[in-house]
């Protein structure tokens, strides 16, 4: 358990400015870390998170090389009420002091999205309080807002274990999306390289510590994907298959092949995201010409990987942008973000009744939940 207090005064016209300050219990249980955080929202738009906790699952889900959704759905729904319990006690207030509680509605491993959301409308019945069903991308591209003074309107690249897209994000619920994977997500490009290499689950993290230790982190090439594409979309499912190759023409592969294999791969996502998130750069600067300082926020899981940071740090430099990544624990999945959307939304007067839904799938952007894509949009499923 972790008690924190971060603030952050996020300015611009679009910000939604409460009238008396708003404090709201936000839950999280869509894939595999069930997580409960209050958060209170002044009426200059500082956020304070006032207590936060996360738990999670990756010693259950090891054995199996990514997240078994009926195992995930089952610890949710054993942890989330005794986890909310605590935030609140640790903040020192009761449900009914609350302005409302927020939970991630979706997408998500539907068992575990019915955890958290479940749990929420228990309280906000029992305490006579809002419910507000947060969309999780959106707690996401919040997520910068609860540590930084951004202005709306910003570059989103969310990169985690079942998203990969590029936005601009213009207001609460005001998402237009430039790009999105038409395949695997980049987190699943790192668990998988992980998986071909036996490196333990989340790969994420083990790819980068072995990377860390190449000798030769351009031994195994990759390839270019979508090199000649001129969109802002992606794919990496042909870096799975060239890591796949590269791993099984080794004869009995050591730590060293590990750690070259690991950087090769993990320097081609690296380039592919950097290199898609500069042409959104280009797209947003002509489309977004008032902007005199854009910014772009990097969330998301993969967003925690320093190679990745690096790259996309020196392609914003290149494209007269500012690379803003939450601090780590805001990075991956939390509670704070989705207390924030809830409140920003609580702020805008928008609440949800009792009868909201649990959805597994539920793109960010209007445009796209019209459309309902075949992929990429607002899937999320197991990692494995
Ligand atoms: O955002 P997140 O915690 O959960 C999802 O919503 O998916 O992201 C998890 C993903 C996993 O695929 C994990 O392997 C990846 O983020 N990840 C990393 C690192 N840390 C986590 N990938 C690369 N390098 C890391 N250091
Ligand atoms: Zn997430």
């Amino acid at each position: 358990m972790a008690l924190n207090h971060t603030s952050a005064s996020p300015q611009g016209a679009a910000s939604p400015q409460p009238r008396r300050p708003l404090t709201v219990l936000g839950l999280e249980s869509s894939c595999d870390d069930t997580a409960a955080a209050v958060l209170r929202l002044d009426p200059d738009g500082t956020a304070h998170v006032l207590a936060e906790a996360v738990v999670g699952q990756n010693s259950a889900h090891a054995p199996y090389g990514g997240v078994v959704p009926e195992i995930a759905a089952r610890a949710h729904a054993e942890r989330v009420d005794g986890l909310a319990a605590q935030v609140l006690a640790d903040a020192g207030l009761a449900a009914a002091e609350l302005d409302g509680v927020a939970a991630t509605a979706g997408p998500g491993l539907i068992g575990g999205v019915m955890a958290a959301l479940m749990t929420a409308k228990g309280i906000a019945l029992g305490a006579g309080i809002s419910l507000i069903a947060v969309n999780h991308l959106e707690g996401h591209a919040l997520s910068a807002r609860l540590t930084e003074q951004l202005a709306f309107p910003y570059l989103l690249l969310l990169v985690s274990g079942g998203h990969t897209q590029l936005a601009a994000v213009h207001g609460v619920g005001e998402v237009v999306r430039y790009g999105s994977t038409l395949d695997d997500a980049a987190g699943e490009a790192f668990d998988k390289t992980a998986k071909i290499m036996g490196l333990g689950f989340p790969g994420g993290p083990a790819v980068e510590r072995f990377a860390k230790e190449a000798r030769d982190p351009g031994r195994f090439p990759m390839p270019r994907m979508l090199a000649r594409d001129k969109s802002c979309d992606f794919s990496f499912a042909g870096l799975k298959t060239a890591a796949r190759r590269a791993w099984d023409g080794l004869d009995a592969p050591d730590d060293e092949d590990r750690a070259d294999l690991a950087a090769s791969v993990q320097r081609a996502i690296a380039a592919h995201l950097s290199e898609r998130a500069g042409r959104a750069m280009a797209q947003f600067r002509s489309e977004h010409s008032d902007v005199t300082a854009p910014v772009i926020v990097a969330a998301g899981g993969v967003a925690a990987n320093g190679a990745v940071r690096q790259a996309l740090k020196q392609t914003a430099q290149a494209e007269g942008f500012s690379l803003l990544a939450p601090p780590l624990k805001y990075c991956t999945d939390n509670a704070a973000m989705i207390a924030l959307a809830g409140a920003e939304r609580l702020a805008l007067g928008i609440r949800d009744g009792l009868d909201a839904p649990a959805r597994a799938r539920w793109p960010l952007d209007a445009k796209a939940a019209a459309a309902a894509p075949a992929s990429g949009g607002g899937r999320k499923g197991p990692k494995a």
